[in-house]
């Protein structure tokens, strides 16, 4: 038995925690594990012999730690781990989207008031150091945009079903067989997982801590065989993309289904993978790929994470410089959608293809109002550039020309 002091308390055992466990026994590291909160003590172990419990409350007794990994899916559960942790001046490591995408602004003033460090590379983009990229390598430009895909089980879905034609609920059981879908995977599919990744994403870009109720998140869940299916003739693929600018210190987010052709880095972004392209006034557009879920890629910025609480801290940018952005919803954008004709109230303008299907110009404000109603009705929407929406409907009007000459 090592005579080390175990400082180290792991709550969570599921596949990142497992993944964080690997590079800490690889790395030396694991004898300094106090002990592992379980949910279930029931559950078979490997190994089974670590210092296993269900009683979280043996972390804040124990004085000795002093580093809590937390890695539950719980969002309600683990902000009151985090919050306590960080109150008794214990530094932590989180992968909690959710709950960061929730409460970072009052976990910030924690840090800062108690001490302890607060770090959370795996809750964005996997195995992309997104957020140690935007702190520091963009520490002296001004991003302007940050665009990407960051809910690898979506990507994995989509792809399943535009490069393998299998069905959606196969390509869903497959993701979460795999380990990357959520415990409940309508955060997921529902666009909600990449909402808050964004939130966190515009936090640390932008300085902005924005509430995911006031956000735009549409799914995949909406989309129908003949949405891909009019992608496919137009040599489109749909992908859920986060969008986030600023554009003279005016703010806009969003997270959509949307068209992207082959000349769009996304469109080749396969599986699970995550990409994030950011652009910023000096060095203008970088792309950014990599798993974006899964034990091994995600576990290890886990333990990078860990390994550098010593020295690393996040910085907020703009927030420190008093350079405020205002979030405005009011940016009007394209979209397509099968049932157009149901939003119309809301819309500024119309192009109807067949029927009820067509693409809508629309603000982003009024998208979130429409929720509901896209939900009842189960319909499609999916964002598309100005450039597409142009061709798009030139392809549609020489159609409609080629057969009324017939
Ligand atoms: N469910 C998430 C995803 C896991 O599919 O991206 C990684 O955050």
């Amino acid at each position: 038995m090592s005579t080390q002091t175990k400082i180290t308390a792991l709550i969570g055992f599921g596949t990142v925690g497992q993944g964080f466990y690997h590079y800490l026994t690889a790395n030396n590291e694991d004898k300094k594990l106090a002990t592992v909160v379980i949910k279930n003590a029931s559950k078979s172990r490997i190994p089974d012999t670590l210092n296993f419990t269900t009683d979280v409350s043996e972390v804040y007794q124990n004085k000795e730690i002093n580093t809590v990994v937390e890695l539950i899916s719980d969002d309600k559960e683990a902000f009151n781990i985090v919050k306590k942790a960080l109150q008794q001046g214990k530094s932590v490591v989180s992968a909690n989207k959710k709950m960061i995408a929730h409460h970072l602004e009052e976990l910030v003033e924690l840090e800062k008031q108690f001490g302890g460090k607060f770090l959370y590379e795996g809750a964005v983009a996997g195995s992309i150091p997104i957020i140690k990229i935007i702190n520091e390598h963009y520490a002296f430009d001004e991003i302007t945009e940050i665009r990407g895909i960051l809910n690898g089980t979506s990507n994995y879905i989509l792809t399943q079903l535009f490069d393998k034609e299998i069905g959606y609920d196969e390509a869903l059981q497959q993701a979460q067989e795999a380990g990357f879908a959520e415990a409940e995977p309508s955060a997921d599919v529902e666009g909600y997982d990449a909402l808050y990744k964004s939130l966190i994403l515009t936090a640390h870009a932008f300085g902005k801590f924005i509430l995911p109720e006031k956000a735009l998140h549409i799914g995949i869940n909406n989309l129908k065989k003949s949405d891909l299916a009019f992608a496919k003739a137009n040599h489109l693929k749909i992908k859920l993309v986060a969008s986030i600018k600023n554009h003279n210190h005016k703010l806009t987010l969003s997270v959509l289904p949307t068209f992207v052709d082959e000349n769009d880095n996304l469109f080749h972004v396969k599986n699970e993978y995550n990409a994030i392209e950011v652009v910023s006034n000096n060095i203008g557009s970088q792309f950014y790929k990599g798993k974006g879920a899964g034990k091994l890629p995600t576990g290890h910025v886990v333990f990078t994470d860990y390994k550098s609480l010593k020295e690393a801290k996040y910085t907020y940018r703009n927030i420190a410089s008093g350079k405020r952005i205002k979030y405005e919803p009011n940016q009007n954008i394209w979209v397509y959608s099968d049932k157009i004709t149901l939003l119309e109230k809301y819309l500024e303008e119309v192009v109807l293809i067949n029927g009820s299907q067509g693409y809508g110009r629309l603000k982003i404000a009024y998208l979130i109002k429409a929720k509901e109603l896209i939900n009842i009705h189960h319909v499609s929407i999916i964002a598309l550039s100005l450039a597409d929406f142009a061709d798009l409907r030139r392809n549609y009007l020489r159609k409609s020309a080629k057969s009324a000459r017939k």
